[in-house]
């Protein structure tokens, strides 16, 4: 039986990825690799046909047990990991090692355009490493505003990014959790090719903080920082330096480029519209107004 590891199985990717599998009733078993199997076992509970391997992107060790008899690795990057060379490179030596061909990653959408980002880094060594692979290149995910921007929100009805008037595609990380499983189960048709996953608004903070506060009925602000101070305030609020760097690039570069381009892949793969902003928001409209 086709045997598949998914990465970042306990975060907002993985648990759509795993979600949206166990939906395609596929012929596989599915592994959740994680760094505790205790508390996954516990969170996924409702999944009774999922199992879960030990793993740790920052201890090589967990490696060869993880990809033994394993035939495709979806993998990510956990966002705390900006060093590719140092955790990706020895995974997928071991990989290899191990007899994966197969790998579909989450990348990010123009990723083409950017050699300093870390997915650039981490596709061109996938490539080199001569595995067939699939390249998931999402936009800018809905619920950024549920996790990361969530508690300024909340606390202050703020939002603060080196963003100005820079668009960001929005996409709802459940339509990309339902696309990457479609890709999985079919690889060979799609293998050797990046897809970019959008949503269909390309929208700045200005309109979407205005969204917000008309589905919610308060107030949020934008305030639009350089990025120099804002990965200074991410620093003091305790944010790793990697994480707070490529926060502030993937939120400032995008000030000097052309705005996203809209994809109809999502629709062409699930036959479905990908969610509105305007409905994520009124799903999420409890979790977003101020306790
Ligand atoms: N946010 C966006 O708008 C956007 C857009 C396009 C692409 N992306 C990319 O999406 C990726 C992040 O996906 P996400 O939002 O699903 O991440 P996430 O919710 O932060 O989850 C990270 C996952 O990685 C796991 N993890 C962290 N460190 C680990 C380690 N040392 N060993 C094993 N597992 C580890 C975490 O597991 P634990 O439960 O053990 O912590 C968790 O399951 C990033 O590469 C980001 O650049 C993001």
């Amino acid at each position: 039986m086709r045997k598949i590891l998914i990465t970042g199985a306990t975060g907002n990717i993985g648990r759509e990825v795993i979600h949206s599998l166990s939906e395609l009733n596929m012929d596989a078993q599915i592994v959740a690799a994680v760094r505790n199997v205790e508390r996954a076992e516990i969170e996924f509970s409702e999944y009774p046909n999922l199992s879960f391997q030990q793993f740790d992107f920052e201890d090589s060790k967990s490696f060869e047990s993880a990809f033994e008899q394993i035939d495709t690795l979806f993998l990510l990057r956990p966002p705390h990991i900006s060093q590719v060379e140092k955790y990706f490179q020895p995974l997928l030596l071991s990989a290899k090692e191990n007899g994966i061909e197969e790998i579909v990653f989450l990348s990010v959408q123009g990723v083409e355009k950017s050699s300093i980002i870390p997915h650039n880094k981490i596709e061109a060594l996938i490539r080199r490493n001569g595995f067939k692979y699939i390249f998931v290149r999402p936009g800018y995910f809905m619920q950024n505003l549920t996790t990361t921007l969530l508690s300024e929100i909340r606390e202050s009805r703020t939002i603060t990014l080196p963003s100005g008037h820079a668009k960001f595609n929005w996409i709802d990380v459940r339509n990309i959790g339902e696309a990457t499983a479609l890709l999985i189960k079919s690889f060979t048709k799609y293998q050797n090719a990046g897809y970019d996953i959008t949503g269909t608004e390309n929208k700045d903070f200005y309109q979407v903080t205005h969204l917000i506060s008309k589905v919610i009925g308060t107030e949020i602000h934008f305030n639009s920082v350089d990025p120099i101070n804002f990965y200074f305030k991410k620093r003091n609020e305790g944010v790793p330096k990697g994480f707070a760097l490529v926060m502030a690039m993937l939120h400032f570069l995008p000030r000097f480029q052309k705005e996203p381009e809209i994809s109809d892949n999502f629709e062409k793969l699930t036959g479905k519209c990908p969610t509105r902003l305007v409905d994520f928001i009124e799903r999420e409209k409890k979790n977003m107004t101020l306790p």
